[in-house]
């Protein structure tokens, strides 16, 4: 029995295969954003960086090293007292002046931003929100009177983003964010979160909520809060800067959060335990419709050995967020941190990510064309398998790519479990037969990476040009794959282009479909890889 307060309880049904059931889902909750395709690339961030010297420290370690870097995130340390949309100039003196030199080298900053303002007058954001509409911005309680929380800068009040009024405020800071180079924002504490030694560390029930007028308590604001957050810093950043896609990510959220951004595991533990939840974390935010989303690479909170942050980050190049992180008192999470036999692994990782570019695009816009998340479950073409249905450790990436990252202390091998069809191991080509578990080397250079027969994958070839990876279809057998091209950061319509690959005796031929007899030239190098390669039969 449920008993529901405040109407009725209304619920859809929607049934079918996953695809369909995550079409219907987003048809109801919203498409998700395409992120920029920057935010496709390696990320990194830090709780803790000690000033600009730092950063640029750490971003030359990249550069020196030859390992690609497309975003360094600033946590609330750059903050003035920890304080929103305000910086330590003592530490940060430039900040625009770094952000364009770190953009010059291809490296954007995005900022974290958090709910809770500094309850302090003459605080200049805490001002602005009392001056907005009749009542001010922030959540007040029965009484009328602002609830004050916890929260780093200290007592803090909360902009009740269920007010239309305050969105808009709320979002017209961004503007200073932007103006200090910002390319993107990191939403955190919006479950929201107000310190307390015992009980709810958020804000009392009793809190009331404008709730797009028709007002309400503490109860039914407190899982909207993160996702209304999320609505202000997005509207807001694209009526600042129309021309490009906003970049967010926020901690907290509900359904539909996808129509905004993504999200990120929050602080998960360092440890093999939290590296297994970093999978189950993604795979499961992208069966409820939020496709965009990855773990602190390294556990946020302690010091992974070299062993466990290797295999986090091989997990984590083929996430779609994919950003080292550690909390200010836990061990470092650059690359070159761990001794030079991981620096070379990572390396090999970060290479291969890039390299898949074009792929991590395509799947960008094809979770926004179809609620198909970019990380799927191995039963997501075979809900019928049950051998499969148990399976949390290895995952579909798009319809091509079959990652089985090494969870646990040691392994050097793992079983796999293969769907049906044909599979090729993508770095020794060797072929195995689907449906059914094979056991696939491990070594600590690479997680096994399986394509399937006949996958047709965009990737970039060795000058950044783009190129089409064709794995060989099964004998008799043919393939295909679906490839948008990278339309930029704005909003410019990105085409779908569909590919076959089947057998014209024993070549491999690939053609761009919907072009009716023989298909139009493809007009892309082709690249074929597993017709020799131990395949039998
Ligand atoms: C929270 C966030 C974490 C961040 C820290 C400081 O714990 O989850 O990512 O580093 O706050 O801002």
């Amino acid at each position: 029995e449920v008993r529901m307060e405040g109407g009725p309880l209304r619920c859809w049904v929607v049934a079918g295969t996953p695809a369909r059931v995550l079409r219907g889902w987003t048809a109801l909750t919203g498409a998700p954003a395409v992120p920029p395709s920057w935010a496709l690339g390696p990320q990194h961030a830090r709780w803790g960086f000690g000033g600009e010297r730092e950063v640029r420290r750490v971003v030359a370690g990249y550069r020196e090293r030859g390992l690609p870097l497309s975003v360094l995130h600033l946590d609330i340390d750059h903050y003035d007292g920890h304080r929103v949309f305000t910086v330590d100039r003592e530490r940060f003196p430039g900040l625009p002046g770094l952000a364009k030199e770190l953009r010059a080298e291809g490296v954007r900053l995005v900022s974290i931003v958090d709910p809770a303002v500094k309850a302090e007058p003459g605080d200049a954001v805490f001002d602005a929100g009392l001056a907005v509409g009749e009542r001010g911005a922030y959540v007040r309680d029965a009484r009328g009177r602002v609830v004050v929380g916890e929260v780093w800068p200290g007592a803090c009040v909360y902009p009740d983003f269920t007010d239309s009024l305050v969105r808009e405020w709320w979002g017209s800071l961004y503007e200073e964010r932007l103006s200090q180079g910002f390319s993107g924002v990191w939403h955190d504490m919006n479950e929201p979160v107000s310190f307390a030694a015992f009980g709810d560390p958020s804000l009392p029930r009793s809190a009331r909520h404008v709730l797009e007028g028709a007002g309400g308590d503490h109860r039914e604001a407190h899982n909207v809060y993160g996702l209304a957050m999320a609505r202000a810093g997005y509207e807001g950043l694209l009526r600042l800067r129309p021309e490009e896609r906003p970049f967010l990510f926020s901690r907290s959220g509900w359904a539909g959060l996808q129509r905004y951004g993504g999200t990120w595991s929050g602080d998960v533990s360092t440890g093999w335990p939290g590296l297994r939840a970093s999978l189950s974390l993604v795979l499961g935010l992208g069966l409820c419709g939020v496709p965009y989303s990855g773990p602190d690479v390294g556990g946020f909170d302690g010091s992974p050995s070299p062993e466990l942050y290797l295999r986090w980050f091989q997990l984590g190049a083929y996430l779609p967020l994919f950003r080292t992180h550690s909390a200010i008192d836990a061990g470092r999470r650059e690359p070159w941190e761990f001794g030079p036999e991981v620096l070379e692994h990572a390396r090999a990782a970060l290479v291969e990510r890039e390299r898949l570019h074009p792929y991590f695009v395509t799947l960008s816009h094809v979770a926004r064309l179809s609620g198909a998340p970019y990380v799927r479950p191995v039963w997501w073409t075979a809900p019928g398998d049950r051998g499969l249905r148990g399976c949390e450790d290895a995952f579909l990436l798009g319809d091509a790519l079959l990652v089985a990252p090494v969870l646990e202390e040691g392994a050097d091998r793992r079983v796999v479990r293969l769907p049906r069809g044909r599979w090729y191991d993508t770095v020794t080509g060797r072929a195995y037969e689907g449906p059914g578990p094979v056991v696939v080397e491990a070594p600590l250079s690479r997680i096994p990476v399986l394509a399937r027969a006949g996958a047709v994958i965009p990737v970039r070839d060795a000058d950044g040009e783009l190129e089409l990876e064709v794995w060989a279809p099964a004998p008799g057998r043919s393939g295909g794959g679906l490839v948008v091209r990278d339309p930029g950061d704005g909003w410019a319509e990105a085409g779908l282009e569909r590919y076959v690959a089947r057998w014209e005796g024993d070549r491999v031929v690939v053609e761009r479909d919907g072009g009716g007899e023989g298909g139009p030239a493809v007009g892309l190098p082709v690249r074929v890889r597993g017709v020799v390669e131990g395949a039998e039969g």
